[in-house]
């Protein structure tokens, strides 16, 4: 090694001893005789000192270094005089007396300095990610992120899972998204597909007899981007062979469990909290709530059933529903409500009502038109008290639901009402199979084809689809859904029900998933897994607000690579022998 040290490792034990260590030069200070600099590497930083009194040369040579060069310094370690201690650095009771140095490298003046508080814009950190990812606390989140993989892994080898990588060059697996296509050039005019998950492989695995499978796998989906997503995420894959429900989110809680005192140094107590999808959306408008504060919605469309406001027995009367929100305590000035209603609009709604409770009784536009009786059965319902404020909003229940779900999530981050720094983890059951699609005009799996239905619920497959619940799952960690599994159909019968519900005709179903339909006559056995997705969860666990900053080179909200420019144009040498032509 260049080194004896890391530049986090020295203490006052080490004192009297000569050391090497080799790292960045963090900050100077030049007092005369003597120039402090500080040194950093992955471990932290150690002051150095060059005086001019031991060796006017090594004085004269650490005047010329910048920010940024790398250097390997020999010298004697000290204790910090008097009154010069540090006591935010772990190494700050000492310092190296230098006594050699070598600059292993120069270094141009970065575009901005390594520091952890730097408001550097996101796109000239990602163009120079490796200066970006230089920062202390970029290189913890890392470490971070490695020791979360390290934990699963060994979770999952004490729980007899083997490790086993599937294909990146395949065939099209539907999880919602588009697919990354890839030209090959052996078969003209065919495509790979790389893969939006392992789904298909891992069921192939059980039909294998793995049995318990797992995998930190890559996975690339082609879809508008977002805070939370990226082309291309990594999940802890899983599937277990001989399983219910139960036992897979028995697994996956003993593995968060794990990580979460690991990363949080908080314990977790399973079971964790169960939610059905309606009652999340019921309750919190979404179905990935986040449970860290109250602000619940309430159903008051039975109190207004009668009230003289025409908007809202409209509604009612076209089977919609009233629904409500109190923020207790909390008094808005008109500027904020009328923002508010704009937002409101924004995601949906009509519009929205507001309530101030008052000692004298509400104070709103609408308070003249609602009885006595009805104020009181309001203030009952949302048990609110003078000074909260009241949000009502009408629609049909899944309208009302999450648009109201949505003023929620932004009052909580507006108001700050998220008071615990302890992760939030439920799980969601009881999803419903399918959904109508607007867009398409047809059925769609809400997670993908190849989750099992329950078993009550198989006979309404044909009729009632979208009665039909599923078994599947998800968990959630302070508001994001962190992952999503299911126990599958391991039937051929059930799996061509389900695809011939989606409107997948037998023919289409035979193209693109002909090898499972076959896979399924060859003595599959029953089975179920999940996938967490590992940026999500590493970046909810330390608290950043995009999975970018928990993964080493992402890409932008336009899917590009600041840093290398991808994607790129080709040579046409190489479109050729892919046969393909780009037209503009
Ligand atoms: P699903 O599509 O729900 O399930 O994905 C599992 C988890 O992966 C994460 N995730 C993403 N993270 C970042 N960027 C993205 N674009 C992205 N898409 C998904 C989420 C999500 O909960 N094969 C199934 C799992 C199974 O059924 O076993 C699947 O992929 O945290």
């Amino acid at each position: 090694m260049l080194r004896t040290h890391t530049c986090g490792e020295l203490r006052k034990k080490h004192i009297g001893k000569h050391v090497t260590l080799c790292g960045w030069i963090d900050t100077r200070r030049d007092h005369g005789n003597l120039i402090f600099l500080d040194v950093r590497d992955r471990w932290g930083k150690t002051q150095l000192v060059f005086d001019s009194e031991v060796s006017r040369q090594l004085h004269r040579d650490a005047e010329k270094l910048r920010p940024e060069f790398v250097i390997r310094v020999g010298g004697v370690v000290g204790k910090r005089p008097a009154g010069t201690a540090n006591p935010k650095l772990n190494t700050g009771e000492i310092e190296v007396r230098v006594n050699e140095m070598e600059v292993l490298n120069a270094s141009e003046t970065p575009p901005f300095e390594i520091l952890d508080e730097s408001n550097v814009s996101e796109e000239i950190r990602l163009k120079y990610r490796y200066l970006d990812l230089r920062r202390p606390s970029m290189l913890r989140r890392l470490e971070i992120r490695s020791q979360v993989v390290q934990v699963a892994r060994e979770y999952f080898k004490e729980h007899d899972f083997i490790e086993v990588e599937t294909p990146i060059l395949t065939k099209s697996t539907p999880e919602g998204a588009r697919d990354f296509l890839v030209p090959s050039r052996l078969s003209q005019g065919t495509f790979y597909a790389l893969p939006q998950s392992p789904q298909l492989f891992k069921q192939m695995l059980m039909v294998s007899g793995v049995d318990r499978y797992f995998q930190l796998a890559r996975c690339f989906r082609d879809e508008d981007l977002r805070a939370d997503r990226q082309p291309e995420h990594t999940q802890i894959d899983v599937e277990m062979s001989f399983v219910t429900e139960d036992d897979v989110i028995s697994v996956i809680e003993g593995l968060l469990v794990r990580v979460v005192k690991a990363v949080c140094g908080v314990s977790l107590k399973p079971p964790l909290q169960r939610l059905s999808y309606l009652d999340a959306v019921d309750r919190y408008g979404t179905d990935a709530p986040d449970i860290r504060f109250g602000l619940e919605l309430v159903d008051v469309t039975s109190i207004l059933e009668r009230c003289e406001l025409k908007i809202f027995r409209d509604v009612i009367a076209s089977k919609g529903m009233i629904k409500g929100i109190n923020v207790r305590g909390r008094d808005f000035s008109r500027q904020e409500l009328d923002g508010l209603i704009v937002k409101a609009k924004e995601l949906g709604a009509q519009g929205l009502a507001w309530l101030k409770v008052t000692t004298r009784g509400f104070e709103s536009p609408i308070a003249k038109f609602l009885a006595e009786s009805e104020q009181d059965e309001l203030r009952r319902a949302f048990c609110s008290e003078a000074g909260d404020t009241i949000f009502l909003l009408g629609g049909e229940w899944r309208t009302a639901s999450t648009v109201l779900g949505a003023l929620r999530s932004h009052l909580a981050k507006d108001l700050k009402l998220v008071k615990t720094k302890d992760p939030a983890l439920l799980w969601v059951v009881n999803f419903p199979l399918f959904e109508f699609s607007e867009a398409e005009k047809r059925l769609e799996s809400l997670h993908h084809p190849f989750t099992a239905p329950q078993d009550a619920d198989v006979g309404l497959l044909d009729k009632e689809p979208l009665r039909v619940r599923a078994r599947a799952y998800d968990i959630i960690l302070n508001g994001t859904e962190i992952g999503g599994g299911s126990i599958r159909i391991h039937r051929e019968e059930v799996q061509k029900k389900v695809f011939g519900v989606l409107g997948i005709s037998d023919q289409e179903a035979e193209e693109k998933f002909g090898f499972l339909l076959e896979a399924l006559r060859y003595g599959a056995p029953p089975h179920g897994g999940i996938a967490l997705g590992l940026d999500r969860l590493c970046a909810n666990l330390l608290g950043v607000d995009t999975i970018r900053d928990v993964i080493a080179f992402p890409k932008t909200q336009k899917g590009t690579c600041l840093m290398t420019e991808a994607p790129s144009k080709v040579y046409p040498e190489q479109l050729k022998e892919l046969f393909l032509q780009v037209k503009t």
